[in-house]
């Protein structure tokens, strides 16, 4: 009975979503079915698959693991093509907003992506991924590039005209996100979505005395609950620096409603959840919705926006 008052929906700058919970682009949200399972689950929006251009098939497995506190992938981008992401969604209903995930393998290739994305009324918002780890044919990350992505971004805003934000990947040093910040300011950027993988981690195996994927030597952005602590800095510094309406949503180490509440106290507005989806399918979204709903409950809050970004600090 109580549970009804409780509204864990969110706003992304305008876009609504009945739920402030959904998958992190790259998990269970390559194929067909993949996306089906999305649509017809109770997250609040789908993100789909970092597409390309051309389909592609990734790197070699052993190329995802996974341990009680974590997870490595070297997964090379694995995906249909982005033909196929629209032509499903031009053939399903469409109940909820939808990101379409884009990583082109060149800045002149995202600019074509992000132009196709514009032709297609199903897609709500793109979800631009600067921070692709894994590459073996690219090893630089245009978003460790500030002069790069300055000049990206105001190209791009030259022709886009869908809600568009940027996925990034972790930060280590204050001015880093202030000058990043300051870059996105300048731009109609919707959200901000933060954290990808920690990049070139690498996990062993201790009894084979080995690393434990194959692609780059062992070598993987890592995931799960021991990033948390740096997706967290990096929502908390982003809504410090931010403009207020670009909306952050958060990403890295959530596994509980707990987690949950933490990334929105930091300032996100919605979540996405890779690593812990990956380990419990589909109906991990049903879990943390009561879970969040649950503390919220415990805390009187009555929706998200009583504690968004109200992290308190030492005086
Ligand atoms: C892949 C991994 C990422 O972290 C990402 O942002 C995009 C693609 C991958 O290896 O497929």
């Amino acid at each position: 009975m109580i549970m009804k008052k409780i509204d864990v929906s969110t706003s992304i700058n305008g876009i609504k979503l009945p739920l402030c919970i959904m998958n992190a682009s790259g998990v269970l949200c390559t194929t067909d079915q993949e996306l089906s399972n999305l649509l017809n689950s109770c997250s609040g929006g789908v993100v789909t698959k970092s597409c390309t251009y051309k389909p592609r098939k990734g790197n070699v497995s052993p190329r995802y693991f996974e341990w009680n506190t974590g997870s490595i992938n070297s997964m090379g981008l694995p995906n249909l093509g982005i033909n196929f992401y629209l032509n499903f969604l031009e053939k399903k209903e469409i109940n909820k907003p939808v990101f379409l995930s884009i990583s082109g393998l060149s800045i002149e290739e995202n600019y074509f992506l992000i132009q196709k994305a514009n032709g297609s009324s199903k897609v709500t918002a793109i979800e631009l991924n600067l921070s692709c780890p894994n590459l073996l044919e690219k090893e630089d990350m245009l978003s460790y590039n500030f002069y790069k992505i300055s000049n990206f971004i105001e190209n791009i805003f030259k022709f886009n005209k869908k809600p568009l934000g940027v996925k990034l990947p972790p930060y280590f040093q204050d001015t880093h996100i202030k000058n990043i910040a300051l870059i996105l300011n300048k731009f109609p950027i919707f959200f901000v979505t933060c954290i990808n993988s920690l990049p070139n981690g690498i996990f062993i195996d201790t009894n084979k005395e080995s690393v434990v994927i194959r692609p780059k030597k062992g070598f993987g952005g890592i995931g799960g609950p021991i990033i948390k602590p740096f997706a967290l800095a990096n929502i908390h510094k982003f809504y410090t620096y931010l403009r207020k309406d670009i909306s952050i949503i958060g990403c890295g180490g959530i596994s509980s409603g707990k987690d949950i509440f933490e990334h929105i106290l930091c300032g996100a507005s919605a979540v996405q959840i890779g690593t812990q989806f990956m380990k419990e399918g589909i109906s991990v979204f049903r879990r943390l919705k009561k879970e969040l709903t649950f503390i919220l409950e415990k805390k009187n809050y009555l929706s998200i926006d009583n504690f968004k970004g109200k992290l308190k600090v030492f005086q």
